[in-house]
C-alpha cells in the first residue's frame, strides 16, 4: 500500500555516539534519596534519558568541532571574538558584542549598568535568573505578559504575547524614570517555551518609543520563537528563520543571550548592544566579573563554536527539525490524555502537574514528586518548574505561588532519536496510570537564592 504521507527525518546524521546506563528500580530508588528528591542532584550516569535542560546539552557539528581547533587562546583580541563579533552583527544586527561566559553573566551585566535601585522591570514572565539579576541590582520585576500564558489549557497561538494595557498602565503609574527597559523574552520559557508575536512586539515597540523606554530582549531561544512566527503568524508564511530573526532583534535595543540553547554549544553567552554609552559601561563591567571584553569568560575555541552554532541554528531544515521532535513528544503525550501545557512548546513539553496530580496541594511541591516519580519509573531525568523554582517574594519571604506547576521535558537539540521520545512517553504514560499513588513531599533544605538548583525533599 501506498504511503498517505512522506515522513521527514533530521538533517543530519550520526558521528559519534556517548553509552547511555540503563538502571534498576533499585538503584534508581538509591539514587533519588541520595539526591534529596530533586533531579538537579542526580548523577547524571545515573540517568537514562536526560530531559533536565535543553541547556548546554546539544551535540554539536563537525564544523563547530573543527571550529574549536581553531581556537586563538590570546588573552587579547582572538580572531574568534571577531568571527564571533561578525555573526552577531550580520544574524542578529546589534552593533556592539560583549562575550560573557554564560546567559547569567550578560543578565548580570545589563542589569547593572540600566538598573537604578527602586526601579520596576515589565516583562512577559518572569524567569529565574533574569528576574534575580534585576531584584540584585535594586529592581522589581512585573509581569505584563497575557493572562492566557498562566492558563495551561488556554491554546493561544502566543502565550508569550504582552499585555499592552497592562504596560501602559505600568508605564502611567512609573514612567519613564522608574522603567529602564521592557525585558521581553522569545519563547518565554516559564509558560512553557511560548512565543511571543511579531506584531504584539511591533505593538510593544511602538508603546515604549513614544516613552523613550528601551526594550532588552532575552534571545536565547528566538530562532524556536521565529520558526512559531513563521508556522503561526498571518503573513509569515515563507520568510526564512533568518530573516524573522532579524526582525525580532531590530525591534529591541539589545540582547541578553545564552548561547547555550539556540547556538546549539555547551557553554557561552553574550550581551548584544546597540547604544555606544551602555556598550562601553558594559565592556567596563564586564572585565570586573567576566573577563576581557574580547573573550568574557570564554575560550577562543568556545566563541568560535558559538559562532558557527549561530550560523547552524538559523537554518529552515534545522528548526523544523528540532521543534518537530518536541511536536512529536508532546503529540504523543496529548493522545493519550496526559495533562500537558498547550500548546505544546519549543524546547520541551510541561506536564501540568495540577490536573496530573490533582490529590496533591501546591504546598507539598507536586511537580517537584512527579519529576522525581518519572525518574523512578524509567531514568528519564526531568525538571520541577512550580513552586519550588518560584522561590520567595523578595519582600514579604512568602513562598511565590505561581498558577503553573509545571514538569518540564527538556529536549536537547540534536542528541536524541525518535525511539528515545518513545521511551519517555510511554514511561509517563505508566506514571500517569499509577498517579494516585504518588506522594507529596516537604522541604527539608531551602538554599537563599535559586533555590531549585539545591533544595532537598523528603516523602510524606
Ligand atoms: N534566559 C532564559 C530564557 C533561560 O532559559 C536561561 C537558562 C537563561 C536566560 C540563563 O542562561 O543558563 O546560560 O546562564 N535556562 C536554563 C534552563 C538553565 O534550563 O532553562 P544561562
Amino acid at each position: 500500500m501506498k504511503p498517505t504521507r512522506r515522513s521527514w527525518a533530521e538533517p543530519f546524521k550520526i558521528k559519534v555516539v556517548e553509552p547511555v546506563r540503563l538502571t534498576t528500580p533499585e538503584q534508581r530508588l538509591r539514587a533519588i534519596q541520595e539526591a534529596g528528591y530533586n533531579t538537579f542532584l542526580l548523577r547524571s550516569e545515573d540517568v537514562y534519558i536526560d530531559l533536565l535542560t535543553d541547556s548546554g546539552t546539544s551535540a554539536m557539528s563537525d564544523r563547530q568541532w573543527a571550529g574549536m581547533m581553531l581556537g586563538d587562546e590570546a588573552y587579547a583580541g582572538s580572531r574568534n571574538f571577531y568571527h564571533l563579533e561578525e555573526m552577531v552583527q550580520k544574524y542578529y544586527g546589534y552593533k556592539y558584542l560583549i562575550p560573557t561566559h554564560q546567559g547569567r553573566g550578560a543578565e548580570h551585566i545589563v542589569s547593572r549598568v540600566l538598573i537604578q535601585p527602586g526601579d520596576v522591570i515589565p516583562g512577559n514572565m518572569y524567569f529565574t535568573t533574569t528576574r534575580l539579576h534585576q531584584e540584585l541590582a535594586g529592581g522589581r520585576f512585573e509581569d505584563v505578559i497575557i493572562a492566557e500564558a498562566h492558563d495551561p489549557a488556554s491554546e493561544h497561538p502566543f502565550k508569550g504575547d504582552i499585555d499592552l494595557d497592562k504596560l501602559a498602565a505600568l508605564i502611567r503609574e512609573h514612567g519613564r524614570e522608574r522603567i529602564p527597559y521592557v525585558s521581553v523574552a522569545a519563547t518565554v520559557n516559564m509558560a512553557g517555551g511560548q512565543p511571543i508575536s511579531l506584531a504584539n512586539l511591533q505593538a510593544v515597540r511602538e508603546l515604549t518609543a513614544r516613552h523613550g523606554i528601551r526594550i532588552i530582549l532575552d534571545a536565547t531561544r528566538v530562532a524556536e520563537n521565529a520558526y512559531f512566527i513563521q508556522q503561526r503568524e498571518p503573513g509569515q508564511q515563507g520568510r526564512s528563520i533568518a530573516s524573522i530573526v532579524m526582525q525580532i532583534c531590530s525591534l529591541t535595543d539589545g540582547c541578553t543571550m545564552s548561547a547555550k540553547k539556540d547556538a546549539l554549544v555547551n557553554i557561552g553567552g553574550f550581551l548584544g548592544l546597540n547604544d555606544q554609552d551602555v556598550f562601553e559601561e558594559a565592556r567596563n563591567l564586564v572585565v570586573v566579573y567576566e573577563g576581557l571584553h574580547t573573550y568574557g569568560g570564554m575560550a577562543g575555541r568556545d566563541m568560535e563554536a558559538v559562532a558557527v552554532g549561530i550560523e547552524e541554528s538559523l537554518d529552515d531544515d534545522h528548526i523544523r527539525a528540532r521543534v518537530g521532535q518536541v511536536l512529536y513528544l508532546g503529540g504523543k503525550m496529548r493522545e493519550w490524555g496526559i495533562p500537558i501545557v498547550l500548546p505544546i512548546g519549543g524546547h520541551g513539553v510541561f506536564i501540568d502537574a495540577r490536573s496530573f496530580l490533582p490529590h496533591l496541594p501546591q504546598e507539598q511541591y507536586p511537580a517537584q514528586a512527579l519529576a522525581s516519580a518519572i525518574y523512578l519509573d524509567s531514568g528519564v531525568r526531568t525538571m520541577e518548574r512550580g513552586i519550588v523554582s518560584a522561590g520567595r517574594n523578595k519582600e514579604t519571604g512568602q513562598e511565590n505561588k505561581p498558577r503553573l506547576e509545571l514538569v518540564r521535558l527538556t529536549i536537547p537539540r540534536r542528541v536524541y532519536t525518535q525511539a528515545h521520545m518513545d521511551v519517555v512517553a510511554e514511561s509517563v504514560l505508566s506514571v500517569f496510570e499509577g498517579r494516585a499513588a504518588v506522594r507529596g513531599l516537604r522541604m527539608v533544605y531551602e538554599p537563599r537564592y535559586l533555590r531549585f538548583f539545591q533544595a532537598r525533599f523528603e516523602p510524606l
